[in-house]
């Protein structure tokens, strides 16, 4: 059980507020994990008090019935700052506010401090959560009461990450600073390393000499939505690529820890985004593409002649004696045919050996994880279809998470929360892990610019993507599954 602590989140009226945060905080508290006593603060530019704010999230939760009588009890507990990031005001009201809390409790309670604003804000609060002294706490200079979550992306390019980070250290100790990437905390994603390393059968066979190529794919069949401040200018490189697909490639690539420790697993982790070779500005057309999806720039908060990318394309490679030489493509994009995430490992092709004119499938094994939805795992292998003569068709052995669990396990954000509570970075981000994925992301991101053939392709709604994509893989003699 927690002690008495208030969660403040920067960016309260926003779309991961909305959406992932307080839905994440009302199921915690439904299951009575978030301790007797806490305190949310939403901090916002919005004028709103209390009671208007609760009513406002309220509005945008689409509850059920049950989940509504659940939130008035939980919304008694929440409330409201407003205030301008770029101005002192709000932070000196709300360094009352908490002061009141520790107060009503009789003890100077943990303070967390959300930051789930866009990007380009980071740096203004972190400067007034020093100036405030909110960053300290009420137990002054007590790094034992504070802790600061981050969302990503963390800066935009390499130089603006390490800055980033310069001032994050400046203010917080390491112990402190949560750098949240939600798909590290998916159950998925999480699974990867039981399944590679509880299982003796599938290490023998996870390398270069029997996997011929790695393809990941991660779709999303809304565009963007609300979220076009956010999004133009940012780009789904930096939005998904730069963290999420990393952390995929990662659960693929890594090493077996030498232990689940916080360490041992951040290392393995951060030792692969390290390998992933760079592409060289002048190699983006070969290794990369990037679209656009028709209508973008007519979306709210879009510019009229914008050049952000909603889809990439990559084809890359992870230099460890494990993976050496073999291709990883890997693909997102908004606006695709449908909501999918997946990885599947193709194995390298044996079956012509004995088999050829016999009909051996073009594809033979491929192992495919499903990251989301219908969260499970599949096994394609080759089967004799059953008829008087020899011949041969694919067949798949199947995992669901649903059918063998009866759930597919805790929402990313309601675990992420409960590590922040609890003090568990194993799941968070170490910095060393950003620098090397934002030195491989900010050489493609340059290289596009200086490279006029590298532009952006438009694609149709609801399809995979820009014809590039496909030339991508094909001209490898391979195919998108
Ligand atoms: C966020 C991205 O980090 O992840 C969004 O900013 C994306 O663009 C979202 O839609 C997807 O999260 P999930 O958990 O729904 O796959």
């Amino acid at each position: 059980m927690f002690s008495p602590f208030v969660m403040i989140i920067f960016g309260a009226t926003g779309d991961l507020a909305i959406n992932k945060l307080f839905p994440a905080l009302l199921s915690l508290y439904k299951q009575g994990n978030l301790g007797k006593k806490f305190y949310i603060v939403g901090f916002a530019r919005r004028p709103f008090d209390d009671n208007s704010f609760t009513e406002f999230i309220e509005n945008q939760l689409n509850l059920s019935k049950e989940e509504n009588k659940i939130w008035q009890d939980f919304s008694k507990k929440v409330y409201y700052q407003s205030g301008t990031f770029e101005k002192e005001n709000g932070y000196k009201d709300l360094v009352d506010m908490l002061a009141g809390f520790d107060k009503e409790v009789g003890a100077c309670i943990t303070r967390i401090f959300y930051l789930a604003t866009p990007p380009d804000n980071y740096n203004t609060i972190l400067d007034f959560l020093s100036k405030t002294k909110l960053s300290e706490g009420c137990g002054q200079k007590s790094d034992k009461w504070t802790k600061l979550a981050i969302e990503k992306p963390f800066g935009k390019d390499l130089e603006s990450a390490q800055d980033l980070d310069k001032k994050l250290s400046s203010i917080f100790a390491e112990k402190q600073i949560f750098r949240v990437d939600h798909y590290l905390a998916k159950e998925t994603v999480q699974n990867m390393v039981a399944f590679r390393f509880a299982n003796g059968i599938f290490e023998p066979v996870w390398n270069n000499k029997y996997i011929d190529h790695v393809q990941i794919t991660w779709a999303e069949k809304k565009g963007v939505g609300n979220r076009g401040k956010f999004f133009d200018g940012v780009g789904l490189l930096r939005d998904v690529m730069q963290n999420h697909l990393m952390q995929l490639i990662s659960s693929v690539a890594m090493e077996q820890p030498k232990s689940f420790s916080r360490e041992d697993m951040r290392t393995v982790r951060a030792d692969v985004i390290k390998s992933i070779r760079c592409v060289e500005e002048d190699e983006v057309c070969k290794f990369t593409v990037r679209g656009q999806y028709a209508g973008f720039r007519n979306e709210k908060d879009i510019d009229s002649a914008s050049k952000t990318e909603t889809f990439v394309a990559l084809k890359l490679f992870v230099d460890t004696p494990r993976f050496k030489g073999v291709p990883f493509y890997v693909r997102a994009g908004k606006k695709m045919p449908k909501d999918v995430v997946e990885i599947s490992i193709v194995f390298i092709q044996t079956c012509h050996i004995l088999f050829k004119e016999f009909g051996c499938p073009e594809i033979g094994n491929v192992l495919t994880i499903r990251i989301q939805p219908d969260e499970g795992i599949s096994l394609r292998v080759i089967a004799k279809k059953p008829s008087g003569k020899l011949s041969l068709g694919t067949v798949n052995m199947k995992f669901s998470y649903q059918e063998e669990f009866g759930t597919k396990g805790k929402d990313a954000y309601q675990k992420l929360l409960l590590d922040v509570l609890s003090g568990d970075q194993m799941l968070f981000n170490r910095s060393d892990e950003l620098a090397s994925s934002w030195t491989f992301i900010t050489k493609i991101l340059k290289g596009w610019e200086k490279n006029s053939e590298s532009r952006i392709r438009n694609y149709e709604l609801e399809t995979w993507g820009p014809k590039e994509a496909n030339e991508l893989i094909e001209k490898d003699g391979r195919k998108w599954l």
